[in-house]
């Protein structure tokens, strides 16, 4: 086509994709295509305004290294993150909730009733619940992996000052499907703010605070695996989380209860003098189908 105007561009492109190209790969091109050229048809967007743009991607892929991810950070932040979860989520399992960056493999095992809390301060909490399939059933030997901030609000990889494996381990259930460990309460804190995507949050006056919480990863043979959240029903930012990774049957009541009343068979048992708290989560996961 050489007479390419404003209204067909759109169907030109469509036009210069192969007949025999990956169907499923046309469909997301075309529709990736239309949107981009609606979108820069609807806000008229300028020159200036274009290369704004390839600058963000420009200056995301400047920073990007095996430790720090800008481009999922940007798309975190736009909710696209979060929408790709609950397109695909199951509806007769537990939510899934963003991943984020400071995922690690390899998490030091983690036994049932463990400790991940060592000698950082701030009060124990306590985390239990079954996993079960989506009759009710536990789960014999689903592997929970499971990581969360230190109380300065870092993750072990962002933080000079922890082990590697720090608030990371990696839990197996018995026969009974039952999780335990203790750690100590996560706060909240902010995603990283130093490169392109703190300034977008900026420029669009937006914060770049996320709840506290606790993530798993939770795994079975048979069974789709889930990445998912658990937050505290009292944190100030659960309406606000900047990456959209709430959802109601993830936030819990962390039960505040005596230092006389810790359970015993815990790695802290007979040890724990403070109040504690008490979160009690329980995981469905859906049979894999197909
Ligand atoms: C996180 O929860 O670890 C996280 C998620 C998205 C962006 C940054 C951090
Ligand atoms: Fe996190």
């Amino acid at each position: 086509m050489r007479n390419v105007t404003q209204d067909n561009i759109t169907d030109v492109f469509k036009g210069y994709m192969a007949e025999g190209m990956d169907p499923r790969l046309r469909e997301i091109m075309g529709a990736l295509v239309q949107h981009l050229h609606d979108f820069a048809r609807e806000t008229k967007l300028t020159h200036a305004e274009w290369q704004q743009g390839i600058a963000f991607l420009e200056g995301c892929a400047a920073i990007e290294t095996e430790d720090r991810h800008e481009f999922v950070l940007a798309s975190d932040v736009l909710g696209l993150s979060s929408l790709v979860d609950m397109i695909n989520s199951r509806s007769d399992a537990t939510s899934s909730s963003v991943l984020g960056p400071f995922h690690v493999s390899g998490a030091p095992p983690l036994e049932v009733g463990g400790d991940m809390k060592r000698n950082f301060g701030g009060p124990v909490l306590l985390a239990e619940g079954v996993i079960r399939d989506t009759d009710g059933n536990p789960i014999p030997g689903a592997e929970i992996d499971i990581w969360q901030t230190a109380p300065n609000g870092l993750y072990a990889s962002q933080d000079e000052a922890q082990d590697t494996f720090s608030f990371h381990g990696l839990m197996n259930v018995g026969d009974d499907g039952r999780y335990a460990f203790t750690t100590v309460k996560p706060v909240e804190y902010t995603v990283p703010t130093d490169g392109p995507v703190g300034g977008i949050l900026n420029a669009c006056g937006r914060h770049p605070w996320r709840p506290s919480h606790l993530h798993f990863i939770v795994k079975a043979p048979g069974f789709r695996s889930l990445v998912t959240e658990v937050f505290p029903d009292d944190d100030p930012y659960l309406d606000q989380d900047t990456v959209f990774g709430v959802r109601e049957d993830l936030v819990m009541h962390y039960v505040e209860k005596n230092a006389a009343d810790f359970p015993e068979g815990m790695a802290l048992s007979g040890t724990v003098t403070d109040p504690w708290l008490s979160v009690q989560f329980d995981v469905t996961l859906a049979k894999e189908t197909g």
